[in-house]
């Protein structure tokens, strides 16, 4: 009996122990990355059709210099996971690789997507989502997208701009977030200098910084109410004219501020 009991503990012990490594860690059910693969920037990648879609869609919809930076954003998140048996363990690549080239849809100021109210990262989340219900569904492969995948694939781009909370997720959407900090950045995790340099060369960063500063200012003039509280809000205050973030959280403390 008492033996019994030990034993219920132990098991007890064990579970948890399982648990918190399977919860954020999310081992990847076997089979699911066994896929054909190419070679772009250097860099071995997933090859599915749907891959492929997503890549066309955001060449289609973006300015040259989004377009060359969400694919820089893949190809570094693949270089990363090349270097880390962990992650080649727990990655979900084809949700990777179409997570980051759609992750900037929301930033395509002038596309039909565009909500008028929400967060850019919501727009993005949302139209990737929807294609790639609507194209799995042309090709005849919607069985190979659960809720748990589109769940992934929809969290992995919505924080995809927010490396505070989505380093601490899984490890789909926490590779993600370090290939935009990559592109940000220099090499790191891994990647060696030369492997960057392919990339670069491949994608070249064209206008990307005065590129970024034009969507986000517009961004900031077009939906200012959504910028209001984020790290876009920076953009408004330095260089758009009457933008006044009334209504921010930070002002229902002040009692200066006149309430709108
Ligand atoms: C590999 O990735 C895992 C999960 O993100 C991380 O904990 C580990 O530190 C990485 N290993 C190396 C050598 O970077
Ligand atoms: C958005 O602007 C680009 C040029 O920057 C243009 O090619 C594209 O057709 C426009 N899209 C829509 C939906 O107006
Ligand atoms: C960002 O945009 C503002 C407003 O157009 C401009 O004044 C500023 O020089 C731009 N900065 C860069 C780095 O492009």
């Amino acid at each position: 009996m008492e033996f019994k009991f030990t034993w219920i503990i132990v098991q007890l012990l064990v579970a948890f122990q399982v648990s918190s490594t399977f919860g954020f860690e999310h081992v990847i059910p076997r089979g699911l990355n066994n896929k054909p693969t190419r070679v772009i920037g250097g860099v071995t990648v997933i090859d599915t059709l749907l891959v492929r879609a997503a890549q066309a869609f955001a060449r289609e919809n973006s300015e040259a210099y989004l377009y060359n930076h969400v694919m820089r954003t893949w190809l570094f998140g693949a270089l990363i996971i090349s270097h880390n048996t962990t992650l080649q363990h727990s990655v979900d690549l084809e949700v990777h690789a179409i997570g980051s080239i759609l992750h900037d849809l929301g930033l395509v100021l002038n596309a039909t997507w565009i909500s008028h109210d929400l967060r850019f990262e919501v727009d993005s989340s949302n139209r990737a989502t929807q294609f790639v219900e609507e194209t799995a569904k042309h090709h005849g492969t919607s069985s190979a997208w659960d809720a748990n995948r589109l769940q992934l694939l929809y969290d992995a781009i919505l924080l995809s701009s927010e490396p505070k909370f989505s380093l601490y997720k899984q490890a789909t959407v926490k590779v993600l977030v370090e290939g935009v900090l990559l592109d940000l950045g220099k090499p790191d995790y891994g990647v060696t200098a030369a492997e960057y340099q392919g990339v670069e060369a491949a994608f070249p960063p064209l206008n990307f910084i005065t590129g970024v500063n034009h969507t986000l200012v517009q961004l900031c003039v077009q939906k200012p109410s959504t910028t209001y509280d984020s790290w876009q809000q920076a953009f408004g205050d330095a260089y758009v004219p009457g933008y006044t973030p009334v209504g921010r959280f930070v002002d229902i403390f002040n009692p200066k501020t006149p309430s709108s």
